[in-house]
């Protein structure tokens, strides 16, 4: 093995592995294809025609190489003519093979002509192996590696402890594993299954912010999961996964199963803040979790649900056409951009400005339920992002929708499942490498958005020193966040 892999290295001959494990042919710069014979005296080594042996016509072929890849000599000719083409051949079957082999849930068909135009492959070389011939090898190679569909997370866990089946959760690039094992129980409905590098665990040990939020198009229909919950952070604004966990419902108690899985694996695991939207089990499982942690929801995603009950109110009409019940709207969706203990008051500002300009009929219905939804007990304590380095989730938004894009379909097998996570996590990886520290950080953030950041801070210090109320700040605050508004708007407006 030693002299294999030596040979990887060599430049006047290339080594792809063979049809049976463990072999190899080597492909000269003379066209022909050898099979290693032996080393001899020097570390030269000696090469055989891979038709030496064939039944009928063999071929006495023979070269040698020196240990170094380099000064080839042909000792003996062939008797047939160099086929240039045959590397390429071989190059394009392995990589088809080792994809079907990975448990992508992509058509046959795709994988070859996929691998087909990444390789390059010259049209006469797959044209000597066409899809047509390779498709049965392409079926048994997906077919003989993967286990049973599993039926439960307990029957998946199984399968994914058992070495046999290690490759499913193996990374990438062979030194790790993402798979860390299951919590909860069944008969509780709480089993949860752990998606997490040992790696990226040892960087979530670092990470003072976590974002988490849940999906459902991802989660095999078979299998007894409710959800994909998604663990997120950002490091110089780009989004960082950090691993997934499968959920089998969605109480309370299976997020604190989740969390608590997450605790024993690394037991110095202490977010200092976390942000994720307003479901209440998943609130209520990290403030249990965490009783000191800084919980924050969403900006966005109160920001949507105020403007999809000002529609459900029919104030849309008001909006595009009345400036001061857009700006009133407009106020209510900034509320969050307020410290906490200002909110309440600021609600009060808001709506004796619409008392005045006599739009009290109108949008009495959406104070109170502003009022009674989002200043409540539960939520009014993580209403407010005031000082949050970010406000939203967006973060979990992008992280699912790279998750969607790598499973390419809704509802997976539970393996593309898998085999997209493992590809996520290597993405991952590299993007750290580049972000590491002296790294070039990969997202420039837009000016006009910085500036709006900025001016959201200096609003907040004249807010502090009583310089203004706190109804011109949230106009003026809320001018800050229109592009968020608009954004949001828009697709109400529309239908
Ligand atoms: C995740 O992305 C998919 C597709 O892009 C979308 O349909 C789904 O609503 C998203 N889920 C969440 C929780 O954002
Ligand atoms: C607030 O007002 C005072 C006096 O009018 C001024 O000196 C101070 O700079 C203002 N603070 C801010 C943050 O603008
Ligand atoms: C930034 O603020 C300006 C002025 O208020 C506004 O026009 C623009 O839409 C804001 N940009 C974003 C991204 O919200
Ligand atoms: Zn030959």
């Amino acid at each position: 093995m030693i002299l294999i892999v030596l040979l990887i290295e060599m430049v006047e001959v290339s080594v792809e592995d063979g049809l049976q494990p463990n072999t190899h042919f080597l492909h000269a710069k003379d066209g022909h294809t050898y099979y290693l014979n032996k080393v001899v005296k020097g570390g030269r080594l000696s090469l055989e025609c891979m038709f030496y042996r064939r039944k009928g016509r063999p071929c006495r072929g023979r070269a040698s190489v020196g240990a170094n890849g380099l000064d080839f000599k042909l000792k003996k000719i062939h008797n047939h003519a160099p086929d240039h083409n045959l590397i390429h051949q071989r190059r394009l079957r392995s990589a088809i093979l080792l994809r079907c082999r990975s448990g992508d849930p992509s058509m046959l068909r795709v994988i070859y002509d996929e691998e087909r135009r990444r390789l390059k492959t010259p049209r006469v070389a797959a044209a000597n192996i066409p899809f047509v011939t390779l498709r049965p090898a392409m079926q048994r190679a997906r077919q003989s590696t993967l286990p049973r569909i599993p039926k439960t997370l307990t029957d998946l866990d199984v399968i994914l402890r058992d070495d046999k089946y290690c490759f499913l959760t193996k990374t990438l690039d062979g030194q790790d594993c993402i798979y860390a094992g299951a919590t909860g129980n069944e008969a509780e409905k709480t089993r949860c299954l752990i998606f997490m590098s040992e790696r990226m665990l040892k960087y979530l040990a670092r990470v003072k912010t976590i974002f988490s939020d849940a999906t459902f198009c991802v989660v095999p229909t078979d299998l007894n999961g409710a959800q994909v919950w998604n663990l997120v952070t950002l490091r110089r604004h780009t989004t960082i996964g950090i691993g997934s966990i499968i959920m089998q419902s969605k109480s309370t108690e299976c997020y604190r199963a989740a969390i608590k899985g997450i605790k024993h694996l690394l037991p110095s695991f202490n977010p200092q803040t976390i942000m994720c939207d307003y479901e209440s089990s998943q609130q209520k499982a990290w403030a249990l979790e965490f009783p000191n942690a800084e919980r924050y929801g969403c900006l966005f995603h109160a920001s949507k649900a105020i403007l999809k009950k000002a529609k459900e109110k029919g104030l849309i009409p008001y909006i595009e056409n009345n400036q001061h019940v857009d700006l009133a709207v407009r106020c209510l969706c900034a509320l969050p951009l307020l410290p906490r203990n200002c909110i309440v008051d600021g609600l009060l500002q808001v709506s004796e400005a619409a008392f005045r300009k006599g739009l009290w009929s109108v949008m009495e219905s959406l104070f109170k339920y502003v009022f009674k939804t989002w200043l409540s007990a539960s939520r009014l304590p993580i209403f407010s992002v005031y000082e949050c380095k970010d406000r939203t989730t967006n973060c979990c938004e992008s992280y699912n929708y790279s998750l969607q894009t790598e499973v390419k379909t809704t509802h997976p097998n539970i393996f593309a499942l898998i085999s997209a996570l493992v590809r996520l996590e290597d993405n991952t990886v590299q993007l750290l490498h580049v972000l590491s520290p002296g790294g070039n950080p990969r997202r420039k953030r837009k000016a006009s958005v910085l500036v709006n950041d900025s001016r959201i801070r200096g609003l907040s210090e004249d807010l502090n020193e009583g310089n203004i109320t706190r109804y011109k700040f949230l106009r003026q605050a809320s001018r800050r966040m229109q592009g968020l508004y608009n954004d949001m708007l828009g697709p109400l407006k529309d239908n």
